[in-house]
């Protein structure tokens, strides 16, 4: 019966309003469904029962190899068990990650490859972090739209069909210059000046739109700019901060992009991974929200500089400003406001400034040495 709710669901989302609405109507009513052995009484929750409770969560996250997606996956592993979370991505990943655990190939452009993987390998919750960032963004609008919106639809329809729970990522980039910057609260205008902004507002209002017209399980947090030691950034705004620490313990000089009183929200990927997996874990009926701030820090290049300094004083940093990104960074939150993910979930980040800087230096020290004796 299950299944059977579930492609109607999905021909219903492929097919026009009127079919649609009687499919929705049809699984509305609780005939039929009520003979099983689960209580159906409407989109809702059909797809809460499918999302992973009381069945073993299996996990596919796309474009995992990028800055973000391998902590994750180290982080869920622990939780789920090593065969239970698949990365995926369009590149061949490193032998280190090919040898972590499940990896396949995965293009989000192909919808019917992506539901192919979800029905093989019985996915429950989907983590959607491919993605075209700020910078790159900018330099590609063609790309951007199509990763970040035609890809994004895919997501949610293969969601949607398979009663998914699904988590997409969204950003300080997703507000603009008219937003409140200092500190951006969770609703307010949104009026973001890049094709990354405008994307991720985009997956906001689609991913909760589905969730009220078809109880897609859709839960989104706006990440704050994340610092990993082993990982690069992948084209973004706040990327000078992890590249600070590499050249500081490299050649103890960096030039800075940004200028240096420019102030932007961090957060250090343990926390980051941390949270997503929190809030993954919150039953759908206890989320108020579908789209939450979480903050942890903001600093300038200039603060970060000083902390830095505190460990290496002869760490000398210069400014060449790039106008791109320095428009783009003057339009963004200085600092979030997460009251609501404190209160609604619990949220609570661990690392501040100093905690960040000796976390950094630590690994990345501890990476050049290993690297060194390979
Ligand atoms: N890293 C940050 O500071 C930050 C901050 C806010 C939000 N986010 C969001 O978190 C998510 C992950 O960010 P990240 O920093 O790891 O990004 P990243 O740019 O490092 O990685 C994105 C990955 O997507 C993959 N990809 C591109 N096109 C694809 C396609 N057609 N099909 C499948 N995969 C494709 C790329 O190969 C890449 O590995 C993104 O949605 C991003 O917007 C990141």
């Amino acid at each position: 019966m299950m299944l059977l709710v579930q492609m109607m669901r999905g021909t219903a989302m492929h097919a026009g309003s009127r079919w649609s609405r009687s499919v929705e109507r049809l699984i509305s009513s609780g005939r039929d469904i009520n003979s099983s052995a689960h209580h159906f009484s409407g989109f809702g929750e059909a797809c809460t029962l499918s999302c992973g409770h009381g069945d073993q969560t299996k996990v596919l996250i796309t474009g995992g190899l990028g800055q973000l997606g391998i902590g994750l996956a180290k982080l869920l592993r622990r939780r789920f068990g090593k065969n239970n979370v698949i990365l995926s991505d369009i590149r061949k990943p490193p032998s280190h990650v090919y040898d972590d655990g499940p990896f396949i190939f995965s293009d989000i452009l192909d919808f019917k490859n992506l539901r192919e993987i979800v029905v093989n390998n019985n996915i429950s919750w989907l983590i959607h972090y491919s993605a075209v960032l700020s910078a790159v963004g900018e330099n590609n609008i063609a790309l951007a739209k199509e990763v970040n919106i035609t890809g994004f639809h895919n997501i949610l329809d293969v969601a949607t069909e398979h009663g998914l729970r699904v988590f997409v990522p969204s950003t300080i980039g997703a507000f603009g210059p008219s937003s409140p910057r200092d500190p951006t609260p969770e609703l307010c205008v949104q009026r973001p000046q890049t094709i990354y902004g405008v994307s991720k507002v985009h997956a906001e209002l689609m991913g909760e739109y589905y969730h009220h017209r078809y109880g897609l399980d859709f839960r989104c947090l706006r990440y704050p700019g994340i610092l990993s030691a082993d990982s690069q950034p992948g084209g973004g705004t706040t990327d000078y901060a992890v590249q600070l620490f590499h050249a500081a313990l490299k050649t103890g000089h960096f030039e800075c992009y940004l200028r240096g009183d420019t102030q932007l929200p961090m957060m250090y990927i343990d926390d980051c991974v941390r949270a997503t997996l929190e809030f993954l874990e919150v039953p759908t009926d206890s989320l108020p929200s579908r789209t939450y701030n979480i903050n942890a820090m903001a600093f300038t290049p200039q603060e970060l500089t000083q902390e830095i300094q505190k460990v290496l004083p002869d760490l000398k940093v210069t400014y060449n400003v790039d106008p791109l990104r320095q428009a783009i960074a003057d339009g963004w939150p200085k600092a979030l406001e997460d009251s609501s993910a404190r209160r609604d979930w619990g949220w609570k980040h661990e690392y501040n400034l100093p905690e960040l800087v000796q976390t950094m230096l630590a690994l990345i020290t501890q990476g050049k040495q290993m690297a060194e004796a390979c």
